[in-house]
């Protein structure tokens, strides 16, 4: 049995029904709540865990982001998101998330002209999206492209060389602005606008979605930096449901094309990524019913009604959302200063999402279990004023954490010692039994 000194790192677990114990170490991570390595249990115990959801489960190690749940903090690689979205911008964040540290000059102005250098699809993936029915999702049409991404660009498909894994990572993160432009200008008819070599990232991915033959679209810089805000925003957060994916998909080594659509389907779902247009049409919903805000709060909290304050809530954060201070900062910065001011129909969306923000935050109910705004409560009042329809709320996300997705990938693929993903179970069905012939059933 280890002496004192040594205990302060191991945990001691006794099964009471065998008397055995054993002793399992204690990880001590850089930031956040000590960590115990159960990796040996089974073998040691014959005892399995058991954790739905994954509350409080560690799958991997990552040095890439960090969130502190109670103080509501939330850091890309150290730096706090507060300083980033002040300081940075998206394309200096991607590389900051996937490179591990903040570039120099000359390494921004290379990784950006790769970036931009590949953001043209083939052409022939444009036939792919006359393959959709006109008045498809957007995300449909997102998960569909990226997942056929693998026929077109073969050679990125060597996921053990690392210099190919970049360049990977790389080329996702370039096409996403165009076939998310693509998917919105498919979905309404308009005709596919190319990418330009002289724009930002985000110039260029409002350029493809709003530029007309008839009518050239000028970028407003303070929209143009807004959805820099929004984008930076939505980067990266750690383990969540659509990173996991990606990274258990990607621990059979499928290919970052593949394992990245599973992710954009994973988030699709209004518990995750596609709250944000949940929300909206949440606060839409408030403002055309004669339902009073008091009814559509006690319809949360009543567990017999399945609806819930969407863009509330969060597994991790116990505290308000840093990134929802943020986007709620600047919804009253873009009403206040752009020209294409919050139009009246917006103003009255921001409006009600404060009164119901301040009603919720002083229910007890929400008090108790310490539901605040998340990132998704105030993000659809942004991009409904940068002129982003509801349906591609979404698609915006998952543009932008397709940075985090392949930092996350990069990071798993190149430790020698990740394996294939393969949970256990509880299993509380039939015991053994014979089968039974169909005359004697
Ligand atoms: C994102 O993980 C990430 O990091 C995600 C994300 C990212 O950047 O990747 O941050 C992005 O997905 C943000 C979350 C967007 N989703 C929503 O806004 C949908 C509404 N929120 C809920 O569905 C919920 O809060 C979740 C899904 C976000 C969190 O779910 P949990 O951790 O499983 O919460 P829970 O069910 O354990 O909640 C604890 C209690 C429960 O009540 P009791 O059983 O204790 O009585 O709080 C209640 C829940 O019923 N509750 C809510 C609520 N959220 C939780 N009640 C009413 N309205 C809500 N929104």
């Amino acid at each position: 049995m280890s002496t004192d000194k040594d205990r302060v790192n191991t945990v001691t677990i006794t099964d009471n029904q065998t008397g055995n114990s054993i002793e399992l170490d204690i990880i001590e991570p850089t930031q956040g709540d000590r960590i115990i390595d159960i990796q040996s249990l089974h073998n040691k115990l014959g005892l399995f865990t058991y954790d739905p959801g994954f509350t409080v489960t560690a799958s991997c190690w990552s040095k890439i982001t960090y969130l502190d749940g109670e103080k509501g903090e939330l850091q890309y690689r150290g730096y706090p998101i507060e300083q980033l979205v002040e300081e940075s911008s998206f394309i200096e964040t991607a590389f900051l998330l996937l490179c591990g540290h903040l570039p120099s000059q000359s390494e921004l102005d290379e990784f950006s002209v790769e970036i931009t250098k590949d953001s043209l699809l083939q052409e022939e993936i444009k036939r792919f999206f006359s393959g959709f029915h006109s008045n498809a999702h957007p995300m449909a049409i997102m998960v569909g492209v990226v997942g056929a991404l693998s026929a077109f660009y073969h050679k990125y498909l060597d996921i053990h060389d690392p210099i190919n894994r970049k360049d990977a990572a790389k080329l996702l993160i370039a096409k996403m602005p165009t076939i998310a432009a693509w998917s919105y200008r498919y979905a309404n008819g308009l005709p596919f606008v190319y990418p330009r070599h002289d724009y930002t990232y985000v110039e260029n991915f409002l350029h493809m979605m709003f530029d007309l033959p008839t009518d050239k679209y000028i970028v407003d810089p303070l929209i143009a930096q807004a959805l820099e805000v929004i984008m930076i925003s939505h980067a990266d957060h750690e383990q969540n449901a659509s990173t996991s994916t990606v990274r258990l998909a990607s621990s059979s080594e499928a290919n970052p094309f593949a394992s990245v659509a599973a992710g954009i389907a994973s988030l699709w779902g209004p518990a995750h990524g596609g709250a944000n247009e949940a929300v909206i049409r949440m606060l839409q919903d408030m403002m055309s019913s004669e339902k009073s805000i008091e009814s559509y709060i006690e319809r949360a909290k009543d567990k017999s009604d399945s609806f819930r304050l969407m863009g509330f809530g969060h597994r991790i954060y116990k505290n308000y959302d840093p990134r929802a201070k943020i986007i709620r900062k600047l919804c009253h910065r873009i009403g206040s200063e752009s020209e294409s001011a919050l139009s009246v129909e917006n103003k009255k969306l921001l409006d009600m999402a404060l009164k119901l923000e301040g009603m919720a935050l002083a229910d007890e109910y929400f008090i108790k279990r310490k539901l605040y705004p998340n990132v998704d409560f105030y993000s659809g009042i942004i991009m409904l004023s940068i002129g982003i329809p509801l349906n591609m709320f979404t698609v915006i996300f998952a543009m932008a954490r397709t940075v985090g997705w392949v930092s996350q990938w990069n990071e798993m693929m190149g430790d020698d010692s990740s394996k294939i993903s393969r949970p256990r179970q509880c299993y509380l069905g039939a015991t053994k039994r014979d089968y039974i012939p169909m005359d004697e059933r």
